[in-house]
Protein backbone atom coordinates (compact mmCIF):
# COMPACT_ATOMS: atom_id res chain seq x y z
CA UNK A 1 0.00 0.00 0.00
CA UNK A 2 1.20 3.37 -0.41
CA UNK A 3 2.21 5.53 2.16
CA UNK A 4 2.85 8.81 2.86
CA UNK A 5 6.34 9.77 1.48
CA UNK A 6 6.50 6.76 -0.61
CA UNK A 7 5.33 7.99 -3.97
CA UNK A 8 8.45 8.29 -6.89
CA UNK A 9 7.34 10.24 -9.51
CA UNK A 10 8.92 10.66 -12.89
CA UNK A 11 8.05 13.48 -15.35
CA UNK A 12 7.90 14.15 -18.98
CA UNK A 13 7.45 18.01 -19.67
CA UNK A 14 9.06 20.49 -22.10
CA UNK A 15 7.85 23.43 -21.00
CA UNK A 16 10.07 25.03 -18.61
CA UNK A 17 7.39 27.06 -16.89
CA UNK A 18 4.84 24.25 -16.12
CA UNK A 19 8.07 21.94 -15.16
CA UNK A 20 8.72 24.75 -12.55
CA UNK A 21 5.06 24.76 -11.57
CA UNK A 22 5.14 20.87 -10.79
CA UNK A 23 8.32 21.87 -8.76
CA UNK A 24 7.25 24.42 -6.96
CA UNK A 25 4.12 22.65 -5.52
CA UNK A 26 6.23 19.65 -5.33
CA UNK A 27 8.78 21.30 -3.03
CA UNK A 28 6.07 22.26 0.03
CA UNK A 29 5.48 18.45 0.69
CA UNK A 30 6.88 15.22 1.25
CA UNK A 31 4.70 12.62 0.03
CA UNK A 32 5.69 12.97 -3.54
CA UNK A 33 9.70 12.70 -4.29
CA UNK A 34 10.24 14.29 -8.01
CA UNK A 35 12.85 11.85 -9.54
CA UNK A 36 13.33 13.80 -12.25
CA UNK A 37 11.58 15.87 -15.13
CA UNK A 38 12.93 14.45 -18.46
CA UNK A 39 12.28 17.14 -21.18
CA UNK A 40 12.73 14.42 -24.21
CA UNK A 41 9.86 11.92 -24.58
CA UNK A 42 12.71 9.80 -26.20
CA UNK A 43 14.30 8.89 -23.15
CA UNK A 44 11.37 8.39 -20.80
CA UNK A 45 10.45 4.36 -21.16
CA UNK A 46 14.06 3.86 -21.01
CA UNK A 47 14.99 6.06 -17.39
CA UNK A 48 11.49 4.69 -16.19
CA UNK A 49 13.18 1.06 -16.63
CA UNK A 50 16.14 2.43 -14.37
CA UNK A 51 14.19 4.76 -11.49
CA UNK A 52 11.10 2.35 -11.68
CA UNK A 53 8.92 5.87 -10.78
CA UNK A 54 5.78 4.36 -8.68
CA UNK A 55 3.83 6.98 -11.46
CA UNK A 56 4.77 8.34 -14.52
CA UNK A 57 3.11 11.87 -15.36
CA UNK A 58 3.41 13.29 -18.98
CA UNK A 59 2.41 16.32 -20.96
CA UNK A 60 -0.12 15.27 -23.40
CA UNK A 61 1.24 18.24 -25.76
CA UNK A 62 4.81 17.33 -25.19
CA UNK A 63 6.41 18.18 -28.96
CA UNK A 64 9.85 16.49 -29.95
CA UNK A 65 10.40 13.14 -31.54
CA UNK A 66 8.06 11.63 -29.26
CA UNK A 67 5.09 13.35 -28.61
CA UNK A 68 2.70 12.85 -25.63
CA UNK A 69 0.16 10.77 -27.29
CA UNK A 70 3.09 8.35 -28.69
CA UNK A 71 4.98 8.57 -25.12
CA UNK A 72 1.80 7.01 -23.53
CA UNK A 73 1.09 4.34 -25.73
CA UNK A 74 4.79 3.50 -25.38
CA UNK A 75 4.78 3.59 -21.99
CA UNK A 76 1.63 1.03 -22.09
CA UNK A 77 3.43 -1.35 -24.34
CA UNK A 78 6.99 -1.15 -22.60
CA UNK A 79 5.21 -3.43 -19.95
CA UNK A 80 6.44 -1.26 -16.94
CA UNK A 81 3.11 -1.28 -15.69
CA UNK A 82 3.85 2.31 -13.96
CA UNK A 83 0.27 4.05 -13.82
CA UNK A 84 0.62 7.36 -15.89
CA UNK A 85 -1.39 10.61 -15.20
CA UNK A 86 -1.65 12.67 -18.69
CA UNK A 87 -1.15 16.59 -17.86
CA UNK A 88 -3.26 18.76 -20.28
CA UNK A 89 -5.00 21.98 -20.61
CA UNK A 90 -8.44 23.21 -21.00
CA UNK A 91 -8.16 23.57 -24.77
CA UNK A 92 -7.48 20.41 -25.15
CA UNK A 93 -9.48 18.06 -23.13
CA UNK A 94 -8.57 14.31 -22.39
CA UNK A 95 -10.68 11.55 -20.80
CA UNK A 96 -8.94 9.10 -18.40
CA UNK A 97 -8.86 5.91 -20.19
CA UNK A 98 -6.68 3.14 -18.40
CA UNK A 99 -6.88 0.67 -21.60
CA UNK A 100 -5.07 3.03 -23.70
CA UNK A 101 -2.58 3.79 -20.32
CA UNK A 102 -4.27 7.06 -19.40
CA UNK A 103 -4.95 6.32 -15.79
CA UNK A 104 -5.48 9.78 -14.37
CA UNK A 105 -5.80 13.18 -15.98
CA UNK A 106 -4.90 16.41 -14.52
CA UNK A 107 -5.66 19.77 -16.53
CA UNK A 108 -4.05 22.86 -15.71
CA UNK A 109 -3.75 24.94 -13.48
CA UNK A 110 -4.04 22.39 -10.29
CA UNK A 111 -3.15 23.23 -6.95
CA UNK A 112 -0.51 20.96 -5.29
CA UNK A 113 -3.96 19.31 -3.35
CA UNK A 114 -4.87 17.94 -6.80
CA UNK A 115 -1.88 17.12 -8.27
CA UNK A 116 -0.61 15.00 -4.79
CA UNK A 117 -4.36 13.64 -4.36
CA UNK A 118 -4.42 12.32 -8.10
CA UNK A 119 -1.00 10.55 -7.79
CA UNK A 120 -1.74 8.63 -4.61
CA UNK A 121 -5.61 7.73 -5.80
CA UNK A 122 -4.01 6.30 -9.03
CA UNK A 123 -1.27 4.99 -7.26
CA UNK A 124 -3.34 3.01 -4.36
CA UNK A 125 -6.47 1.60 -7.20
CA UNK A 126 -3.26 0.31 -9.06
CA UNK A 127 -2.01 -1.49 -5.87
CA UNK A 128 -5.55 -2.20 -4.71
CA UNK A 129 -6.12 -3.93 -8.29
CA UNK A 130 -2.78 -6.20 -8.46
CA UNK A 131 -2.25 -7.12 -5.08
CA UNK A 132 -3.19 -10.97 -4.72
CA UNK A 133 -6.28 -12.92 -4.60
CA UNK A 134 -7.95 -11.08 -1.65
CA UNK A 135 -10.84 -9.21 -2.47
CA UNK A 136 -11.42 -5.74 -0.47
CA UNK A 137 -15.27 -4.01 -0.74
CA UNK A 138 -15.96 -1.20 0.74
CA UNK A 139 -19.77 -0.05 1.58
CA UNK A 140 -19.88 3.87 1.40
CA UNK A 141 -22.78 6.03 0.76
CA UNK A 142 -22.64 10.27 0.92
CA UNK A 143 -26.01 9.85 2.88
CA UNK A 144 -26.07 8.53 6.48
CA UNK A 145 -28.30 6.07 7.37
CA UNK A 146 -28.93 4.26 4.05
CA UNK A 147 -28.02 0.97 5.76
CA UNK A 148 -24.38 0.87 4.68
CA UNK A 149 -23.55 -0.73 8.06
CA UNK A 150 -26.56 -3.43 8.05
CA UNK A 151 -25.51 -4.39 4.35
CA UNK A 152 -21.39 -4.78 5.54
CA UNK A 153 -22.50 -6.98 8.43
CA UNK A 154 -24.68 -9.69 6.39
CA UNK A 155 -22.79 -9.33 3.29
CA UNK A 156 -19.52 -10.10 5.44
CA UNK A 157 -21.57 -12.75 6.93
CA UNK A 158 -23.00 -13.91 3.98
CA UNK A 159 -19.42 -13.94 1.80
CA UNK A 160 -18.11 -16.10 4.96
CA UNK A 161 -20.89 -18.63 4.79
CA UNK A 162 -19.79 -19.42 0.76
CA UNK A 163 -16.45 -20.83 3.14
CA UNK A 164 -14.38 -17.41 2.53
CA UNK A 165 -12.09 -16.60 5.12
CA UNK A 166 -13.46 -13.07 6.05
CA UNK A 167 -13.16 -9.58 7.60
CA UNK A 168 -15.28 -7.02 8.47
CA UNK A 169 -13.69 -3.54 9.14
CA UNK A 170 -15.34 -0.81 11.16
CA UNK A 171 -14.02 2.06 9.37
CA UNK A 172 -16.94 4.19 10.51
CA UNK A 173 -13.99 5.07 13.12
CA UNK A 174 -15.83 7.97 15.14
CA UNK A 175 -18.84 6.01 16.14
CA UNK A 176 -17.95 2.15 16.12
CA UNK A 177 -21.33 1.55 14.48
CA UNK A 178 -20.89 -1.90 14.48
CA UNK A 179 -19.28 -2.35 18.10
CA UNK A 180 -22.74 -1.11 18.93
CA UNK A 181 -24.59 -3.16 16.86
CA UNK A 182 -23.04 -6.20 18.07
CA UNK A 183 -23.25 -5.49 21.44
CA UNK A 184 -19.77 -5.56 21.84
CA UNK A 185 -17.99 -4.59 25.17
CA UNK A 186 -15.87 -1.44 25.29
CA UNK A 187 -12.45 -2.81 26.47
CA UNK A 188 -12.66 -5.26 23.42
CA UNK A 189 -9.38 -3.89 21.18
CA UNK A 190 -9.84 -2.41 18.28
CA UNK A 191 -8.18 -0.53 15.18
CA UNK A 192 -6.02 1.34 17.93
CA UNK A 193 -4.30 -1.06 20.09
CA UNK A 194 -2.31 -1.87 16.63
CA UNK A 195 1.12 -1.00 16.84
CA UNK A 196 2.17 1.93 15.84
CA UNK A 197 5.27 1.22 13.69
CA UNK A 198 5.65 -2.87 12.58
CA UNK A 199 3.02 -4.50 12.71
CA UNK A 200 2.46 -8.49 12.95
CA UNK A 201 0.15 -10.78 11.36
CA UNK A 202 0.13 -12.13 15.54
CA UNK A 203 -0.95 -8.72 16.25
CA UNK A 204 -3.70 -8.33 14.16
CA UNK A 205 -4.67 -11.89 14.63
CA UNK A 206 -4.96 -10.45 19.04
CA UNK A 207 -7.27 -7.34 17.98
CA UNK A 208 -9.86 -9.18 15.75
CA UNK A 209 -13.22 -10.03 17.60
CA UNK A 210 -14.18 -13.24 16.33
CA UNK A 211 -18.31 -12.75 15.82
CA UNK A 212 -20.53 -16.29 16.20
CA UNK A 213 -21.79 -15.76 12.98
CA UNK A 214 -18.21 -16.58 11.18
CA UNK A 215 -16.49 -13.73 10.62
CA UNK A 216 -13.35 -11.74 12.43
CA UNK A 217 -14.05 -7.85 12.80
CA UNK A 218 -11.87 -4.90 13.42
CA UNK A 219 -13.18 -2.75 15.61
CA UNK A 220 -13.36 1.37 15.31
CA UNK A 221 -12.11 2.68 18.86
CA UNK A 222 -14.70 2.49 21.79
CA UNK A 223 -14.98 6.10 22.15
CA UNK A 224 -15.00 9.16 19.91
CA UNK A 225 -12.64 11.29 20.14
CA UNK A 226 -9.97 8.28 19.74
CA UNK A 227 -10.90 8.29 16.05
CA UNK A 228 -8.33 10.96 15.68
CA UNK A 229 -5.66 8.93 16.27
CA UNK A 230 -6.08 6.55 13.46
CA UNK A 231 -4.20 8.31 10.53
CA UNK A 232 -3.76 7.10 6.79
CA UNK A 233 -0.90 5.01 7.11
CA UNK A 234 -2.26 2.99 9.96
CA UNK A 235 -5.30 2.39 7.54
CA UNK A 236 -2.90 1.14 4.41
CA UNK A 237 -0.43 -1.09 6.56
CA UNK A 238 -3.63 -2.67 8.12
CA UNK A 239 -5.36 -3.84 5.01
CA UNK A 240 -2.34 -4.72 3.62
CA UNK A 241 -1.49 -7.29 5.99
CA UNK A 242 -5.38 -7.98 6.79
CA UNK A 243 -4.89 -9.07 2.73
CA UNK A 244 -2.55 -11.46 3.47
CA UNK A 245 -4.54 -13.05 6.50
CA UNK A 246 -8.11 -13.09 4.92
CA UNK A 247 -9.46 -14.02 1.19
CA UNK A 248 -12.82 -11.23 1.53
CA UNK A 249 -12.58 -8.03 3.47
CA UNK A 250 -15.60 -5.75 3.54
CA UNK A 251 -15.27 -2.50 5.17
CA UNK A 252 -18.33 -0.52 6.64
CA UNK A 253 -17.70 3.34 6.07
CA UNK A 254 -18.80 6.46 8.02
CA UNK A 255 -20.75 9.05 5.17
CA UNK A 256 -17.88 12.17 5.72
CA UNK A 257 -15.52 11.49 2.83
CA UNK A 258 -12.37 12.10 5.08
CA UNK A 259 -9.20 11.46 4.29
CA UNK A 260 -9.80 8.00 6.45
CA UNK A 261 -12.51 7.05 4.54
CA UNK A 262 -10.41 7.91 1.28
CA UNK A 263 -7.75 5.91 2.29
CA UNK A 264 -10.51 3.01 2.94
CA UNK A 265 -12.07 3.46 -0.61
CA UNK A 266 -8.71 3.37 -2.31
CA UNK A 267 -7.80 0.41 -0.69
CA UNK A 268 -10.65 -1.21 -1.95
CA UNK A 269 -11.25 -3.20 -4.97
CA UNK A 270 -14.83 -2.30 -4.99
CA UNK A 271 -16.63 0.79 -3.43
CA UNK A 272 -20.13 -0.73 -3.15
CA UNK A 273 -21.93 3.07 -3.07
CA UNK A 274 -25.49 2.20 -1.26
CA UNK A 275 -28.39 4.27 -2.43
CA UNK A 276 -32.09 4.54 -1.95
CA UNK A 277 -34.74 6.15 -3.86
CA UNK A 278 -33.83 9.47 -2.07
CA UNK A 279 -33.53 12.77 -4.23
CA UNK A 280 -30.64 13.82 -1.50
CA UNK A 281 -28.96 10.55 -1.40
CA UNK A 282 -28.89 10.32 -5.28
CA UNK A 283 -27.53 13.52 -5.08
CA UNK A 284 -24.81 13.47 -3.17
CA UNK A 285 -24.34 10.08 -4.58
CA UNK A 286 -23.52 11.54 -7.83
CA UNK A 287 -21.72 14.66 -6.10
CA UNK A 288 -19.05 11.87 -4.65
CA UNK A 289 -19.50 9.87 -7.90
CA UNK A 290 -17.62 12.75 -9.52
CA UNK A 291 -15.05 12.83 -7.03
CA UNK A 292 -14.30 9.29 -7.96
CA UNK A 293 -13.89 9.94 -11.21
CA UNK A 294 -12.00 12.89 -11.19
CA UNK A 295 -9.18 10.77 -8.58
CA UNK A 296 -8.79 8.38 -10.90
CA UNK A 297 -11.10 5.22 -9.50
CA UNK A 298 -12.13 2.68 -12.62
CA UNK A 299 -15.84 2.74 -13.01
CA UNK A 300 -15.69 -0.93 -12.63
CA UNK A 301 -14.79 -0.24 -8.79
CA UNK A 302 -17.66 1.52 -8.41
CA UNK A 303 -20.85 -0.74 -8.15
CA UNK A 304 -24.15 0.87 -6.59
CA UNK A 305 -26.25 -1.42 -4.78
CA UNK A 306 -29.94 0.16 -3.86
CA UNK A 307 -31.18 -0.76 -0.80
CA UNK A 308 -34.91 -0.89 -0.12
CA UNK A 309 -35.13 -1.02 -3.48
CA UNK A 310 -39.10 -1.78 -3.68
CA UNK A 311 -39.74 1.43 -1.85
CA UNK A 312 -38.99 3.71 -4.73
CA UNK A 313 -41.02 6.89 -3.20
CA UNK A 314 -42.31 7.86 -6.43
CA UNK A 315 -38.73 7.77 -8.57
CA UNK A 316 -38.73 5.45 -10.67
CA UNK A 317 -36.23 2.37 -11.76
CA UNK A 318 -35.60 3.82 -15.00
CA UNK A 319 -35.09 7.98 -13.23
CA UNK A 320 -32.73 6.27 -11.38
CA UNK A 321 -30.53 4.62 -13.85
CA UNK A 322 -30.59 7.52 -15.86
CA UNK A 323 -29.44 9.97 -12.90
CA UNK A 324 -26.60 7.37 -12.20
CA UNK A 325 -25.70 6.84 -15.62
CA UNK A 326 -26.01 3.36 -15.41
CA UNK A 327 -28.52 0.35 -14.23
CA UNK A 328 -27.42 0.34 -10.43
CA UNK A 329 -25.16 -3.57 -10.40
CA UNK A 330 -27.61 -4.59 -7.12
CA UNK A 331 -31.07 -4.26 -5.17
CA UNK A 332 -31.84 -5.10 -2.42
CA UNK A 333 -35.66 -4.85 -0.78
CA UNK A 334 -36.65 -3.54 2.52
CA UNK A 335 -38.16 -5.82 5.38
CA UNK A 336 -38.51 -3.22 8.14
CA UNK A 337 -39.43 -5.98 10.41
CA UNK A 338 -36.65 -8.38 10.29
CA UNK A 339 -34.25 -5.95 9.41
CA UNK A 340 -34.53 -3.53 12.33
CA UNK A 341 -35.39 -6.94 14.64
CA UNK A 342 -31.84 -8.76 13.31
CA UNK A 343 -30.53 -5.34 14.20
CA UNK A 344 -31.35 -4.92 17.46
CA UNK A 345 -30.40 -8.71 18.13
CA UNK A 346 -26.87 -7.81 16.79
CA UNK A 347 -27.73 -11.22 14.39
CA UNK A 348 -27.03 -11.51 10.98
CA UNK A 349 -30.61 -12.08 9.04
CA UNK A 350 -28.79 -14.08 6.28
CA UNK A 351 -28.67 -16.34 9.03
CA UNK A 352 -31.64 -16.28 11.14
CA UNK A 353 -33.61 -16.26 7.90
CA UNK A 354 -31.52 -17.13 5.12
CA UNK A 355 -34.66 -17.59 3.21
CA UNK A 356 -35.96 -13.97 3.59
CA UNK A 357 -36.13 -12.19 0.11
CA UNK A 358 -33.69 -9.10 2.00
CA UNK A 359 -31.03 -12.20 2.80
CA UNK A 360 -31.32 -13.47 -1.13
CA UNK A 361 -30.85 -10.25 -2.05
CA UNK A 362 -27.36 -9.79 0.06
CA UNK A 363 -26.55 -13.78 -0.51
CA UNK A 364 -26.49 -12.51 -4.40
CA UNK A 365 -24.27 -9.56 -3.93
CA UNK A 366 -21.78 -11.75 -2.23
CA UNK A 367 -21.85 -14.55 -4.86
CA UNK A 368 -21.57 -11.88 -7.32
CA UNK A 369 -18.28 -10.31 -5.86
CA UNK A 370 -16.56 -13.89 -5.28
CA UNK A 371 -17.47 -13.98 -9.17
CA UNK A 372 -19.96 -17.32 -8.33
CA UNK A 373 -23.10 -15.71 -9.38
CA UNK A 374 -25.48 -18.93 -10.99
CA UNK A 375 -25.21 -17.90 -14.55
CA UNK A 376 -28.68 -18.03 -14.94
CA UNK A 377 -30.20 -16.98 -12.09
CA UNK A 378 -32.40 -13.86 -13.20
CA UNK A 379 -30.88 -9.95 -12.16
CA UNK A 380 -33.41 -8.55 -10.01
CA UNK A 381 -33.25 -4.93 -11.61
N1 LIG B 1 -33.19 -3.37 3.51
C1 LIG B 1 -33.66 -2.83 4.64
N2 LIG B 1 -34.94 -3.01 5.04
C2 LIG B 1 -35.39 -2.46 6.16
N3 LIG B 1 -34.68 -1.71 6.99
C3 LIG B 1 -33.41 -1.48 6.67
C4 LIG B 1 -32.82 -2.02 5.50
N4 LIG B 1 -31.51 -1.62 5.45
C5 LIG B 1 -31.31 -0.85 6.55
N5 LIG B 1 -32.43 -0.76 7.29
C6 LIG B 1 -32.62 -0.03 8.53
O1 LIG B 1 -32.19 1.31 8.27
C7 LIG B 1 -31.59 1.85 9.44
C8 LIG B 1 -30.23 2.41 9.09
O2 LIG B 1 -29.38 1.34 8.77
P1 LIG B 1 -27.81 1.38 9.03
O3 LIG B 1 -27.52 1.79 10.42
O4 LIG B 1 -27.29 0.10 8.54
O5 LIG B 1 -27.45 2.57 8.05
P2 LIG B 1 -26.05 3.33 7.89
O6 LIG B 1 -25.99 3.76 6.48
O7 LIG B 1 -24.96 2.47 8.38
O8 LIG B 1 -26.24 4.57 8.85
P3 LIG B 1 -25.09 5.60 9.36
O9 LIG B 1 -24.97 6.61 8.26
O10 LIG B 1 -25.66 6.15 10.61
O11 LIG B 1 -23.84 4.81 9.56
C9 LIG B 1 -31.55 0.76 10.48
O12 LIG B 1 -32.62 0.94 11.37
C10 LIG B 1 -31.74 -0.52 9.67
O13 LIG B 1 -32.37 -1.49 10.43
MG1 LIG C 1 -23.44 2.92 9.80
Amino acid sequence: MPTPNSIRLLVAEDVPQVSQHVRNLLSIQSQVKLLEVLNDGANVVETAKQLRPDVVMVDLLLQGKVKGPQLIEKLRESGLDIPVVVLTVPQHPLARDPARGIDAVLTLPFSGFELVNTLSHVLADRQARTSGSCRVVSVFSPKGGVGKTTIAFNLAVSIAQQGVATALIDGSLQYGDLRALLKVPSDVPSILDLPTDRVLESDIRDVMWRDPAGIDILLAPPRVEMAEMVNVRDVDKTISLLRRLYEAIVIDTPTSLSEITLAFLDASDVVLSVVTYDSTTIHNTLAVAEVFSSIGYAPEKMQYLVNRADSSGGIGHDELARALGRRPDFEVVSDGRLVVQANNEGMPFVVSSPDAAVSRDIRRVAQTLLGRAPVNAPVRL
